[in-house]
């Protein structure tokens, strides 16, 4: 184990904040059985203590025993799925505590792949409560300099462990009640599930979670989500400074010009980055190519429908 690894186990124990990587995007962490760890987290976050947190173990048996009620199919989604970007909402037990819960009758699992974030998870032996580390309602951080970036102080420790591979937060599959939903599209997809066991996309809102939020994972500055056919034509009639995310060639008028791969994994991978520095070129608006309407780019729409107005 490494002396780095050693202390940020102690610090976690000691009841401290340690972000990590994960494949996803980074997490803010904290010891999930402490009350106070976890009181200190939804303060540094500045979160509402209603929204319930992802829970990370070391292995699915770890995971599992935070909850009271394991239907079959939470065990094959484990069993093909982790160690990975996949959460799984199932009915909690009393190891889950309200101030992980949010207070709701369910938890959020996940075992996650990056062998930082499993190396930590070893070195401490318990659960690790980890919402994305940024502050509430920014974009997630996808680097350890983002994270520094966003928390500053407030964060006692941050492992590095390289640009997150992923880019976008885990799938969130809720399967505590009688029909799996997807919660949260991400890098796993609607159609990986569904070789497995039927899952639902959710239609309505009905739990509180913070990803659902309309407005979430957004820039400051105002970005607006714009057709192919129609980005030539925004471009010619604005006024304002803009900045541009698209997949196409820079175009001389625009002062910002950040392009995007046409394939949904690298887009996603280089998303949050990009959003960053737009958000950072100093321009009044952000135009968003909108990308294709199939299914690959379920999870992507999402993050961007989010950051755009
Ligand atoms: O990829 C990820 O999932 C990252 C990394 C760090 O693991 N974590 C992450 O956590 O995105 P966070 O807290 O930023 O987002 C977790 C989402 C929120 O929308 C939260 O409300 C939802 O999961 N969630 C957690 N427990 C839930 C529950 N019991 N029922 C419904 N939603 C839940
Ligand atoms: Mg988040």
């Amino acid at each position: 184990m490494s002396p780095e690894i050693r202390r940020a186990a102690e610090i976690l124990r000691a009841g401290g904040l340690v972000a990590f990587p994960t494949e996803t995007v980074y997490g803010l962490g904290a010891d999930a059985s402490s009350r106070e760890a976890m009181a200190r987290l939804y303060a540094v976050k500045g979160r509402p203590a209603d929204h319930p947190v992802i829970v990370h173990f070391a292995s699915a048996e770890d995971a599992f025993s935070f909850s009271s009620e394991i239907p079959q199919a939470a065990r094959t989604l484990a069993q093909r799925f982790w160690p990975g970007p996949l959460t799984l909402i199932l009915k909690r037990s009393e190891r889950a505590g309200n101030f992980v819960t949010g207070g709701q009758d369910s938890v959020g699992l996940r075992v996650p792949a990056h062998p930082v974030a499993r190396e930590l998870l070893q070195a401490f032996g318990g659960a690790i409560a980890a919402p994305s580390a940024n502050r509430f309602g920014r974009v997630s951080p996808t680097t350890a300099a983002h994270v520094r970036e966003d928390l500053g102080d407030d964060v006692d420790l941050v492992l590095e462990g390289g640009p997150a591979e992923v880019g976008i937060e885990s799938t969130i599959v809720d399967v505590s009640g009688a029909h799996a939903l997807l919660l949260r599209p991400g890098a796993i997809t609607l159609g990986q599930l569904s070789e497995i066991l039927p899952v639902r996309e959710k239609t309505v809102e009905t739990i509180r979670h913070s990803g659902g939020l309309e407005r979430h994972y957004a820039p400051r500055t105002p970005a607006r989500l714009v057709p192919t056919h129609r980005l030539d034509g925004e471009i010619a009639a604005m006024k304002e400074s803009i900045a541009v995310l698209a997949f196409s060639r820079p175009d001389e008028r625009v002062d910002f010009w950040i392009r995007m791969p046409r394939d949904p994994a690298a887009y996603a991978n280089k998303l949050y980055a990009a959003l960053r520095e737009l958000d950072s070129a100093g321009c009044e608006l952000i135009l968003v190519e909108a990308p294709p309407e199939s299914p690959e780019w379920l999870a992507v729409r999402d993050r961007l429908r989010r950051a755009c107005e």
